[in-house]
C-alpha cells in the first residue's frame, strides 16, 4: 500500500467539499517550497479567499455562498491571464452586490490577486465525487471483477483493492494501477483479458464504487496532501516523460504537447489517460533501455496538478492587438496616454499596469471608482474575451517603454 499522509474531517457538507477543505487545511505544511515556475500559491489564495469575505458569496464545490458563482466551476481551462479578465468582466454585478450587502470592496494587491487566482485555478484540480452505479458497472465491464475483489467479491489474480477505499480521489488507485502496470499487463496477456482503458472520468467512478462496496469497517478518510505542479514538474523530468513529452510538456516527435491535451481534464481524467497510454510507454521505454517509471507518495498526484497547470500561465500577448483594443474598449475615452488632461490617469506613467496582472489589479482596486463614471458618462463596461487583457498589458507595457527612452533621450547628458 502507498503510505500516504491522512486527515481526517470531521464537518463535512458533501464528500467532495470535505476533500478540499481537508486538503486546504494540510496544505499549509506541505508548502514550505518555493514556487519556481508557476506563479501564486494557493494556500495563500485560500486565506484571503476566507478573509476577505468572497465565501459569504462564493462555494467552492457547494460550501458557502450562493449569490455569485461557485469557484469550482470557474477556473479549469483558463490560463492566469484569462482568469484575471473574467475577474473584471464580473465587477459591475459584484460592485452592485457588495454595495447592497454592505460589503467593503475587496482590495487586492498584485501578489493577493496571483494568490487568488491560483486558488480559484486549483480548486478544480479536484474532482467531484464519481457515480458508484456508474463505477460498478465498469468495474465489471473492464473486467477488473475477474481478476481483483473489493468487498469480498471477485477474481484473486491480482489483490483485494479493499484498502483503495480509504481514498476519496482516485489518484492513489491511479497510482496504484500505474506501479502494478507491468505486471498487471502481462497477466492480462496470458489469460487473454484486454487491457481496461478508461474514458472521461470512468476512473473517479470507479473508486466510487471501491469506496461503497469496500468490506472495510474503518471508513476513515485518508487524503493526499496537495499536489505541487512546481514539484511536478521536477517528476515530470525525473520520471523520464520528458524524453518523449519534452521539458514543459511542449512535446517531441515522440509524443504530443500536453498543453492541449489536459486543457479542461479533470484529475481522474488525466489520471485515465496516463494509464491508457502506459502500455505503449512500456514497451517503448523497454526498446530503449530505460527502467519503467514508478510512483510514490504523491509523485503522481503532483506530475497531473503539473499537467493541470501547464496552461495556467501563458505569456506572450500582441502589442498590435492591445493597441487596437485600447480603443475599442473606450480606455482612451477617459486615459488620454497623450497627456492631454483627462478623467483618469495617463496609463503610460502608471508603473502598476506593467504585467498583466498588475493590470488586472490596478483595475480590479478602481473598479468601483470607474464603475461610477462610466453610469455617469454611460460607457458600456469593458470586457475582456481571451488573451486580450495580456495584449492590452503588452501595449500598455510598450507605452511606458517608448515614453522612458523619450524621456532618456530628452534629458541629456547632464540630467
Ligand atoms: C456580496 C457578494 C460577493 C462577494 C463578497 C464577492 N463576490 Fe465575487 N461575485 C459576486 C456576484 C454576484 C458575481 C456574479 C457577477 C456576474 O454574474 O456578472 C461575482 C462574480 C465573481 C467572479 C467572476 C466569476 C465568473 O464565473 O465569471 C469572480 C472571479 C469573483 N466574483 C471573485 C470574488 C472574490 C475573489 C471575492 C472575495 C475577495 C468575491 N468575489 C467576493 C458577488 C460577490
Ligand atoms: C487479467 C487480470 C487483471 C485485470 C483484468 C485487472 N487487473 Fe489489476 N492487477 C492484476 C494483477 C495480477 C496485479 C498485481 C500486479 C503485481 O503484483 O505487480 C494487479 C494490480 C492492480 C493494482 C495494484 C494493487 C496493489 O497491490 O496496490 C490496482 C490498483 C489494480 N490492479 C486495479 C485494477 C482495476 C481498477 C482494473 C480494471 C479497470 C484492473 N486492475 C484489472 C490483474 C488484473
Ligand atoms: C516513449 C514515449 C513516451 C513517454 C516516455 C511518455 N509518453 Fe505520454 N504519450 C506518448 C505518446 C506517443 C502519446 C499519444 C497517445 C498514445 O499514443 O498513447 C502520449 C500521451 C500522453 C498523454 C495524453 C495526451 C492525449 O493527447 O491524450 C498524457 C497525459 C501523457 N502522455 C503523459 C505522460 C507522462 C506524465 C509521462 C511520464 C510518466 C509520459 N507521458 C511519458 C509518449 C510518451
Ligand atoms: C469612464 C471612465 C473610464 C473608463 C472608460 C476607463 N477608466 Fe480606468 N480609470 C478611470 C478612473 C477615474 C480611474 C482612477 C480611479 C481611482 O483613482 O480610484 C481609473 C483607473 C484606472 C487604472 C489604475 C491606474 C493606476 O494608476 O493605478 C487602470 C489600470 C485603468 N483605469 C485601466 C483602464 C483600462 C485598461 C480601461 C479600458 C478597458 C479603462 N481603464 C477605462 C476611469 C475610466
Amino acid at each position: 500500500m502507498i503510505p500516504l499522509r491522512g486527515c481526517t474531517c470531521l464537518k463535512a457538507v458533501t464528500v467532495a467539499g470535505a476533500f478540499v477543505c481537508c486538503a486546504l487545511t494540510s496544505l499549509d505544511d506541505a508548502q514550505a517550497q518555493t514556487t519556481d515556475f508557476f506563479p501564486g500559491d494557493p494556500v495563500a489564495g485560500r486565506r484571503i479567499f476566507v478573509e476577505r469575505d468572497c465565501a459569504q458569496c462564493h462555494s467552492i464545490w457547494g460550501n458557502g455562498g450562493t449569490l455569485g458563482p461557485d469557484f469550482a466551476t470557474v477556473g479549469a481551462g483558463r490560463s492566469l491571464q484569462q482568469l484575471a479578465g473574467l475577474f473584471w468582466n464580473h465587477t459591475p454585478r459584484m460592485i452592485d452586490t457588495v454595495r447592497d450587502r454592505g460589503f467593503e470592496w475587496p482590495q487586492f494587491t498584485e501578489e493577493e490577486l496571483t494568490d487568488i487566482i491560483s486558488y480559484i485555478y486549483y480548486v478544480k484540480l479536484f474532482d467531484e465525487v464519481g457515480d458508484p452505479d456508474l463505477g460498478e458497472r465498469w468495474f465489471r465491464e473492464k473486467r477488473c471483477a475477474e481478476c481483483h475483489s473489493v468487498g469480498g467479491q471477485g477474481g484473486r489474480r491480482g489483490r483485494p483493492l479493499d484498502e483503495y477505499a480509504r481514498y476519496i480521489a482516485p489518484i492513489a488507485l491511479a497510482q496504484g494501477m500505474w506501479n502494478h502496470g507491468p505486471t498487471m499487463q502481462a497477466v492480462q496477456a496470458t489469460t487473454g483479458v484486454p487491457m481496461p482503458t478508461f474514458l472521461g472520468r470512468e476512473l473517479a467512478d470507479i473508486q466510487a464504487y471501491l469506496r461503497r462496496a469496500s468490506s472495510m469497517r474503518d471508513r476513515q478518510v485518508a487524503l493526499l496532501p496537495p499536489p505541487d505542479p512546481n514539484r511536478g514538474m521536477r517528476f515530470f523530468s525525473v520520471k523520464g516523460c520528458t524524453a518523449c513529452h519534452g521539458p514543459r510538456g511542449r512535446g517531441t516527435s515522440f509524443g504530443p504537447d500536453l498543453r492541449q491535451a489536459t486543457q479542461r481534464l479533470r484529475v481522474s481524467e488525466i489520471a485515465g489517460q496516463l494509464w491508457n497510454h502506459s502500455a505503449r510507454m512500456v514497451a517503448a521505454m523497454r526498446r530503449r533501455g530505460i527502467a519503467f517509471p514508478r510512483f510514490e507518495n504523491t509523485e503522481m498526484a503532483d506530475v497531473i496538478a503539473f499537467l493541470y497547470y501547464l496552461r495556467f500561465y501563458e505569456t506572450g500577448g500582441d502589442v498590435k492587438k492591445g493597441e487596437q483594443l485600447y480603443v475599442q474598449k473606450g480606455c482612451t475615452s477617459c486615459h488620454a496616454t497623450d497627456g492631454t488632461p483627462s478623467v483618469g490617469p495617463d496609463l503610460s506613467r502608471a508603473e502598476s499596469v506593467l504585467t498583466p496582472l498588475g493590470l488586472a489589479t490596478a483595475m480590479w482596486d478602481h473598479a468601483p471608482a470607474m464603475y461610477d463614471l462610466t453610469q455617469v458618462q454611460r460607457v458600456e463596461w469593458p470586457v475582456f474575451e481571451g488573451d486580450e487583457m495580456q495584449d492590452l498589458s503588452v501595449y500598455l507595457h510598450s507605452l511606458a517603454s517608448n515614453r522612458a527612452a523619450a524621456e532618456a533621450g530628452n534629458a541629456g547628458p547632464d540630467d
